[in-house]
């Protein structure tokens, strides 16, 4: 590009940039609250870091990385279950939720843990599993044993003598059904996710007061918060009626938010979260707006915030559209602008990496995508959640053989499509692209063997691209991602605008650039992102004066005559003159 000499080089290299806004005094709104100025920083406890070789994460290693958590900025670090499991499913099958898992540590280092993370102003939150329990709970083992036992009620049973129940569909079942029979009764229980996570019977006033006061358990020990994993399914219709013939493609409208459900809620609120300075937030937010609403509006007095899955579930191994990107997060904030709170996030868990999925890991983009995707987390209404290791630009490890995988659900997916003669390369092709093991890989720390994550063989290979992504290779490099990310949190941090302002679409038909505004109390911002690997060009879509780069993940704007040229993946965060 020879005519890039003649061009404007509006600014150098942001660093720097963002520690010029000093917190901004402004009133913020009666309704403001910790949870939502607050960064969320996601831990899954088995591959972020293992201390005693034997390849499996634990609490003494997050203990060991609780000043690199910090110095990312972040406030909230929410970990995935910790309890003792069997771990059919990695943790969220509990089967003692007032005990540590023996391969993550003690209660000791749970204590240690906690304390220091306050120590350094993080909040905690705990993950709560209750929409099922581990099918080797002792509750469990005792409501299968007789069926006059006081705990069968604990759970849902269909007596065989009545013939098959009608059929539920199952998430994890190898044969997608969830009702599993049980000889030792001559009874089937249901289980919407595997065999080994019996859905607990939420009807019994008996099983919401032990959930009830096992939370307690844990907010007198101090958490912060509590992410309700599945909640939205607890209720359910215990005359188990027939469900029509599309269950399987449309569970969600059959399973959540069944009439019971806000009962609950409120009931879970008045007995635990009314009493102690938790928040809580919800995995799935209903079948639609209102239902959503209904889970956090704070008149509501249930839950503080939810996350939905429709912008999560957007990206697609062929790709995406971004038009429909962006129509979706805006009409989630418009739903939103007023009332109730949500959370934003493009990758936890259960999805594969954020850079692979939403951006490009194409070494040439790699780096540049995964900090334009941090900066859309960091600048959107709504709590950000932001997953370990996105801060790096971790990427899909990308298995091509089912033996590689280690998730139930995979696995399991796979035996349910051979099966039924489905097509196992189709399967194995979306896996490679969507498996949940993809955003489990240990950890990078540095380049010496499996990445500073274990001295032991790791429960999931390590990505092979850990020599050059790794923490202490980016906490040299001015220019890495993970330097690109602290200083997003920062900004982030520092100006309440980016939480509490307005949010405007602007060129909502645009196809590789996404740009908005926040603007709050007289102050404006400007957000554009290219979300495409070539250059664009961009006439500036705001009236006002560009005042000041923010943030910036290339050295240079190049801009000339009110046209920008975005180069791959950039992104620009301006403050604009008022
Ligand atoms: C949702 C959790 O996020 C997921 O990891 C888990 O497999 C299911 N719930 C079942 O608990």
């Amino acid at each position: 590009m020879k005519n890039i000499l003649f061009l404007f080089i509006l600014s150098l290299v942001f660093t720097g940039c963002a520690e010029k806004n000093e917190q901004d005094d402004t009133a913020i709104p009666n309704d403001s609250a910790w949870w939502k100025q607050g960064v969320v920083y996601q831990i899954y406890p088995r591959s972020f870091k293992d201390t005693d070789g034997d390849g499996v994460g634990d609490l003494k290693g997050i203990i060991e990385k609780l000043d690199y958590i910090k110095s990312l900025g972040v406030t909230m670090v929410w970990i995935n279950p910790i309890y003792s499991s069997p771990n059919a499913d990695n943790g969220y099958d509990i089967s003692d939720y007032r005990s540590i898992m023996e391969e993550f540590g003690t209660m000791e280092d749970f204590d240690v843990l906690l304390d220091g993370l306050h120590q350094r102003d993080i909040k905690f939150v705990m993950d709560v599993v209750v929409n099922h329990s581990s099918n080797q709970h002792e509750w469990f083992k005792e409501s299968r044993s007789s069926r006059d036992n006081p705990y069968r009620d604990y759970y849902h049973w269909w007596p065989a003598e009545k013939g098959k129940p009608p059929y539920r569909y199952s998430l994890f079942d190898a044969a997608g059904d969830a009702w599993k029979y049980d000889s030792i009764t001559n009874a089937y229980y249901l289980h919407y996710f595997s065999k080994e996570q019996p859905d607990l019977k939420w009807e019994n006033p008996k099983v919401r007061q032990e959930v009830y006061e096992l939370m307690k358990f844990w907010a007198e020990k101090g958490v912060d918060g509590f992410r309700l994993d599945a909640f939205q399914f607890a209720a359910k219709d215990t005359t188990y009626p027939e469900f029509p013939d599309d269950l399987e493609e449309n569970f969600i409208q059959y399973y959540a938010m069944q009439p019971g459900l806000h009962d609950f809620l409120k009931e879970m609120n008045q007995e635990v979260f009314s009493k102690y300075e938790v928040m809580s937030v919800a995995e799935g937010a209903g079948r639609n707006f209102k239902e959503a609403h209904e889970l956090v509006d704070a008149d509501r007095n249930e839950l503080n915030m939810a996350y939905a899955f429709e912008g999560v579930d957007i990206a697609k191994p062929e790709g995406y559209s971004l038009i429909h990107f962006k129509e979706v997060f805006s009409r989630w904030d418009k739903e939103f602008a007023e009332k109730g709170w949500l959370a934003v996030f493009l990758a936890n868990h259960d999805q594969a990496r954020l850079v692979s999925r939403f951006g490009n890991d194409d070494p040439r983009y790699r780096a540049a995508a995964a900090k334009m995707l941090n900066t859309f987390i960091l600048t959107m209404r709504g709590t950000p959640y932001c997953y370990y290791g996105d801060e790096l630009g971790m990427t899909n490890i990308g298995f091509d053989s089912i033996s590689q995988y280690r998730d139930i659900a995979a696995l399991n997916g796979y035996e349910k499509t051979k099966a039924s003669g489905g097509d196992l390369d189709a399967y194995l092709t979306n896996l490679k692209f969507a498996s949940r093991d993809n955003g489990r890989t240990p950890m990078q720390w540095n380049n010496t063997p499996h990445a500073g994550f274990t001295t032991g063989d790791p429960w999931l290979p390590v990505n092979n691209n850990y020599k050059t992504v790794n923490v202490v290779v980016q906490e040299h490099d001015a220019n890495s991602v993970l330097n690109y990310f602290k200083k997003a949190v920062k900004l982030r941090k520092d100006n309440p605008l980016l939480v509490y302002g307005a949010y405007t679409l602007l060129l909502p038909e645009h196809e590789k650039i996404y740009a908005y505004t926040r603007e709050w109390e007289g102050k404006k911002m400007l957000v554009l992102l290219n979300f495409s690997s070539e250059m664009v060009p961009l006439p500036v879509p705001v009236n006002e004066e560009l005042e000041e780069v923010l943030l910036n993940n290339y050295e240079q704007v190049i801009y000339e005559e009110g046209v920008f040229s975005l180069q791959p993946y950039q992104a620009l965060v301006y403050s604009l003159q008022p």
